[in-house]
């Protein structure tokens, strides 16, 4: 049978990209088919959790048994993982957030046949960091972030456990050919105790030991 180990406890996950707005029909984003985010908050609902998926758009069905909150920008996925975190013990941040948006948004379409000097350029400024953020602001949370690395995978993720305060990063080389859209994944947790080299094995798989780990930091 089913374990379930996270009966009483509350689970906050983002997933997907964000998508910023050029103007009402256009706009800037990541790749990111939010498999991983899904596959954990499924896996959390099945172990008896109260799962929040805080979700840019995905092409994926909302998981049975999981409180969706759809979001479109990386400043709105901000305000609802902020709501959903305060009150959550294990938080996964697992969405693939634009970095940046265009700074002025356009308030119409844009047409074409304008002249190519004012098509030159778009404004772009920084979005907020949602797990720095967070993490910064970290109670009593158990805080997992990701790290999607091409080199020195191990180096990075320690420097981002450090920088986004996070209890855990799920590293992922991305110089392989597993990684983003797949559904496979070979990543490595690295918490500040150690690192653990997980084999490569499928996404729903791979959930199931993420949250393995992030409940053995509940109890400590
Ligand atoms: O710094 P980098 O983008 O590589 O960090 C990846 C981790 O930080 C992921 O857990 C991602 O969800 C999170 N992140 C975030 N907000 C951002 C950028 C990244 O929450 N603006």
């Amino acid at each position: 049978g089913v374990k379930r180990d996270l009966e009483g406890r509350s689970i906050m996950v983002t997933a997907g990209p964000t998508v910023e707005a050029i103007d009402p029909v256009r706009f800037i984003s990541n790749h990111s088919s939010g498999k991983m985010g899904y596959a954990i908050a499924r896996a959390a609902a099945r172990r008896g959790a109260d799962v929040t998926l805080v979700s840019g758009p995905t092409a994926l069905d909302a998981p049975d048994g999981v409180r969706m909150v759809p979001v479109q920008s990386a400043r709105e996925m901000l305000a609802e993982a902020e709501e959903a975190f305060t009150d959550c013990d294990i938080a996964v941040f697992a969405a693939a957030v634009s970095d940046m948006r265009p700074k002025n948004p356009a308030g119409r379409k844009l047409k074409k046949g304008v002249s190519d000097s004012e098509l030159a350029s778009i404004e772009l400024v920084e979005n907020p960091d949602i797990l720095a953020t967070l993490g910064a602001s970290k109670a009593h949370q158990v805080v997992v972030g990701f790290a999607a690395e091409t080199n020195d995978v191990i180096e990075n993720a320690q420097a981002k456990l450090h920088r986004k305060n996070a209890d855990m990063i799920v590293a992922n080389d991305v110089g392989s050919d597993v990684g983003f859209g797949t559904d496979d994944n070979k990543v490595w947790l690295v918490e500040e105790a150690g690192i653990i080299d997980v084999p490569r094995m499928s996404k729903p798989e791979l959930a199931d030991i993420i949250l393995d780990n992030a409940i053995r930091r509940l109890s400590e």
